[in-house]
């Protein structure tokens, strides 16, 4: 069980009020989250005493390069990598994906294949499209808008030996879906040598994350969505990294990681996101008990940070289950994806819905008024939106639960939605 308040006195904006001290609600994560103060310290910290580029023979560069190289370590232990040097930092995941699509499309010939999905965020879409240009055939998995999972025999059946690469998100940004990675990778092997690219953004706040174990051949994610700055990250197998020819300046490194790692990185980011990593194993080892440690995660953090996201997962579970329960009291509230709670291990904890007389924009604004944070419109994920139907009408409401909420923030949302949607009526 997570000490909420706790765990909310290590959140500085959670304390930030309105002018009548009313505190704000934040649900706004799927958007990106809010930062533990270590992560504030570790940022102002590193701009005092780190402040450097990388490289020199003084001490506040060689503070920075090993503040880098411990960073790599802490997000190999988030994702269970098998070696720090398979980790590239970015600026977010959109740019980090867009670089390596066309560094391997020089690996690419016409006629080979790229499979898409419509569940997927636009991130994980529009840099593959962009191959297109070069020949490259781009075919499309749909998913069933009824219960929003991705369709795996459509998927099956668009494999052959001409795919190159499946791109696939880890959770819907939009409606929540958790994809089956597992089986996912299995299906493309079976049928294929494709690569498999794997967009965890979503997905990273609220669950494990085990790369190993998913089989994947690269996965993105972005510390700003799980309690960090504003930086990505990307996993890739070493052996795949090396052979993928990176745009870089000459004098850049010729081997992964710095040879994708172009320019000078937020190096102020990543000494947040090594902080962000503490955090977590912190949150791992004070509330993480009811999970049985898992005895093959080394090193020792390893094992921290799944039980931490195990305990986060449980904990989100719960508040998800309040909010589906109230919002689908409210009546002419539409809700998207799966609303059964035998399958809420399918799901995260993001809820996408719409009401039959107030638009989406409507709806946020009049909760943003009540210091109450969500997002509308389609959050990028287009092909989501359009597929169930929502583009011309403004998309849908979207209110993500992150671990820091608690249930009096859900019962709050709920009853500003059914005081607007009486009023209404
Ligand atoms: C599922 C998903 N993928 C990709 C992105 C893009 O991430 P970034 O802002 O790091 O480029 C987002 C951002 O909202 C997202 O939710």
């Amino acid at each position: 069980m997570l000490n909420l308040s706790k765990i909310r006195q290590q959140f500085p904006a959670l304390k930030e009020t309105d002018a009548q001290g009313q505190p704000y609600a934040f649900f706004d994560g799927p958007g990106g989250t809010q930062v533990p103060h270590q992560v504030i310290t570790a940022m102002n910290r590193y701009l005092t005493e780190a402040n450097a580029n990388h490289g020199g023979h003084f001490i506040t560069s060689q503070r920075n390069d090993q503040l880098i190289e411990t960073t790599r370590q802490a997000m190999a232990d988030f994702l269970n990598a098998s070696a720090a040097k398979e980790i590239v930092f970015g600026q977010n995941m959109t740019s980090l994906t867009f670089n390596l699509s066309r560094a391997m499309s020089r690996l690419f010939q016409p006629g080979d294949e790229i499979i898409v999905t419509n569940l997927d965020h636009d991130a994980n879409i529009s840099p593959w499209l962009a191959l297109e240009e070069q020949g490259i055939i781009i075919k499309w998995v749909d998913f069933d808008v009824t219960d929003c999972r991705l369709d795996l025999t459509q998927l099956t059946d668009s494999l052959s030996e001409k795919t190159k690469l499946v791109a696939v998100g880890y959770a819907s940004n939009a409606v929540g879906t958790i994809n089956p990675i597992a089986k996912i990778v299995e299906l493309v092997r079976q049928k294929s040598s494709a690569w498999v690219w794997v967009d965890a953004v979503h997905y990273a706040p609220h669950g494990p994350i085990d790369v190993q174990a998913l089989g994947c051949d690269f996965l993105v994610c972005s510390a700003y969505k799980f309690f960090g700055p504003h930086i990505g990250v990307l996993w890739g197998r070493y052996d795949l990294l090396e052979q993928i020819p990176a745009y870089k300046v000459r004098p850049a490194d010729d081997n992964p990681p710095g040879k994708f790692e172009t320019g000078t990185q937020n190096h102020e980011g990543i000494a947040g996101t090594n902080a962000t990593i503490a955090y977590l194993a912190e949150l791992g080892r004070t509330y993480g008990q009811s999970f049985a440690p898992d005895p093959t995660c080394y090193p020792a953090r390893r094992g921290e940070l799944k039980q931490a996201m195990q305990t986060i997962m449980h904990h989100e579970r719960e508040l998800f289950t309040t909010l589906l329960n109230g919002l689908q009291t409210i009546p002419e509230v539409t809700i998207y994806g799966l609303t059964n709670s035998a399958e809420f291990a399918e799901r995260c904890p993001t809820l996408a819905f719409t009401h039959a007389k107030f638009s989406p924009t409507e709806i946020a604004a009049y909760l943003g008024e009540r210091g109450i944070f969500v997002w509308n419109g389609h959050y990028y994920a287009i092909t989501v939106i359009n597929r169930l139907g929502l583009a011309e009408s403004g998309g849908a409401v979207r209110v993500g639960l992150a671990h820091y909420n608690t249930p009096d923030e859900i019962e709050r949302l709920i009853l500003a939605v059914r005081e607007m949607a009486e009023r209404g009526s």
